[in-house]
């Protein structure tokens, strides 16, 4: 199988990303990971740009082993010597030089003919040459640029010594197959192609940076350029891990191998959004937090039957633990019963039925379900007593400096027993839903205990309430579960007056002290 090289440039192209400044203690600390993901070649900054981005190559250069070590100048005689100089403890050095090649980089940032461009590009390579024998040479905006100057220039820059000849589609604006052309035009038109490296660098300004650059390794590029996550100028680089997982995943296809370390994509992928804080869209293909997840119930009833039915790569593969089964509106029977196995709970399958109701039923409330959800939903059956009274409708009305006046209906048994309605006030609303339902179920209790936390995290979260009451000289709790607050308390108030009932029900009939509507 042909073996390409992964040239990284995360720390170069990647940081170039709006908003992103890495520390050069930072920048060690992603170059040693990407040494262990295996990437052949680690650019590691652009030297003459800033002192810190000099030490940062030098320390790279000194503690990196294995990839190659580049440094990015453009073809002047300061920048090379600058480039040379953060890279003199490099183990594998190389200077990557840069010029354009479009028509209108050449009138509006060079003011250059192309024949000076071809002469100044030739005069940086044999200086480059002079500190290094690795000498990588890129025309900016080369798919935007004549395609009999690009062959020109590159045949200038093998003769004069460049080693590797990249092609960059810096404004992301090529296709697939246009790419694929040119590149085999370099290889075939071009003397002395043969012998160097081709590389690929792109960025995805259309979203097609990630096709373009396999198109490219299918025309015979042995070298690509990427970052992971696909961070960078604008839209971004081609993205590491998608190349490496695509030829990986499909290398009957490709027939192409590369060094990456697929356990390492996870962690690497995490740090560099931790660390430059740019975090991955959660349906970012192989890292995104989705990318694994599934929420639809044939889906998950396919996954946990057989893991391949929708997924075409193993997440512990990639360093990214098990495939998630979300909980959510579209999740069926199958997926609930796992997770409450998952959980450690042993149901038996008509309480498993009914709490399959109320976790479908919390599910029009709250996007994602979460475990400590699932938990609540269980206590809360698990605990509900037969025929308790059961909160049908509140509303409550409070504003500042005024009393809270509530309003509930409570069903006393089964579907279709009455409804009673009461009215209450209180210094809160909490107080006069509490006062309205002692009221409306007729049982005497006292309030001695109130905790409300936060179940699950964000906007959506739940609350839960446990209440104690004391009632006929025992202390009771409730508990409650719900988005809404107000009401997670009416439930758990009523939860223990339920119990409080049903001590009362063992020397009397309860009734209602509401009226029957
Ligand atoms: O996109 C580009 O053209 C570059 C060059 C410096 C290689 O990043
Ligand atoms: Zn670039």
């Amino acid at each position: 199988m042909r073996r390409i090289r992964i040239f990284d440039t995360t720390l170069r192209d990647g940081e170039q990303s709006p908003g992103v400044n890495l520390m050069p203690q930072e920048k060690i600390e992603i170059a040693r990971q990407l040494e262990r993901l295996g990437v052949d070649i680690i650019e590691a900054g652009f030297p003459i740009t800033s002192e810190g981005d000099a030490q940062a190559v030098q320390e790279i250069a000194r503690q990196v082993r294995t990839p190659v070590v580049a440094a990015l100048a453009r073809t002047h005689e300061q920048d090379i010597e600058t480039a040379a100089k953060a890279l003199e403890g490099a183990m594998r050095p190389r200077i990557h030089l840069f010029t354009s090649f479009s028509p209108v980089h050449l009138s509006y940032m060079l003011r250059k003919s192309e024949d000076e461009v071809i002469e100044i590009s030739v005069a940086a390579i044999e200086r480059a040459r002079r500190y290094v024998d690795d000498v990588e040479f890129s025309g900016q905006d080369a798919m935007r640029s004549d395609p009999a100057f690009v062959l020109r220039a590159i045949a200038a820059a093998i003769a004069a010594g460049a080693t590797t000849i990249n092609i960059p589609d810096t404004v992301g604006y090529t296709t697939p197959e246009e790419y694929g052309d040119l590149i085999r035009r370099v290889r075939r038109e071009v003397p002395g192609a043969m012998d160097v490296t081709i590389s690929v660098h792109c960025h995805d300004d259309l979203g097609l940076a990630v096709a373009n650059t396999l198109a490219g390794l299918q025309a015979g590029a042995d070298q690509c350029e990427v970052a992971v996550n696909g961070i960078g100028e604008r839209a971004g680089n081609t993205s590491l891990e998608e190349v490496a997982m695509a030829l990986h995943t499909r290398r009957d296809h490709f027939g192409i191998e590369t060094g990456i370390v697929p356990a390492e994509i996870g962690r690497t992928s995490r740090l560099v959004s931790r660390l430059t804080g740019m975090l991955v869209q959660p349906n970012k293909a192989v890292v995104g937090q989705n990318a694994f997840a599934h929420e639809a119930g044939i889906h998950q009833d396919g996954v946990l039957k057989e893991r391949t039915t929708y997924e075409i790569m193993d997440p512990q593969e990639l360093g990214q633990g098990p495939s998630q089964l979300v909980l959510g509106k579209h999740s069926g029977r199958h997926a609930f019963q796992t997770r409450l196995v998952a959980l450690g709970y042993d149901i038996d399958p008509q309480r498993q039925k009914e709490l399959f109701g109320r976790f479908k039923a919390l599910t029009d409330r709250k996007k994602q379900i979460s475990d400590e959800d699932i938990q609540s939903l269980v206590e809360d059956e698990l605990y509900q007593l037969p025929d308790p009274f059961v909160l049908q409708h509140y509303h409550v009305s409070s504003s500042d400096g005024a009393s809270a006046t509530a309003s509930v209906a409570v069903r006393n048994g089964p579907e279709g027993s009455p409804v009673y309605r009461e009215a209450a006030v209180g210094t809160g609303p909490i107080e006069a839903v509490y006062a309205a339902l002692q009221r409306v179920t007729g049982v005497e209790a006292e309030l001695v205990d109130y905790q409300i936390r936060s179940v699950g995290g964000g906007a959506d979260a739940q609350g839960e309430v446990h209440c104690t009451v004391s009632s006929g000289g025992l202390r009771l709790v409730g508990s409650g579960i719900s988005t809404d607050i107000i009401e997670a308390s009416a439930f758990a108030y009523l939860h223990a007056l339920n119990k409080a009932a049903a001590l009362r029900r063992q020397t009397a009939p309860a009734t209602s002290g509401g009226e029957a509507v």
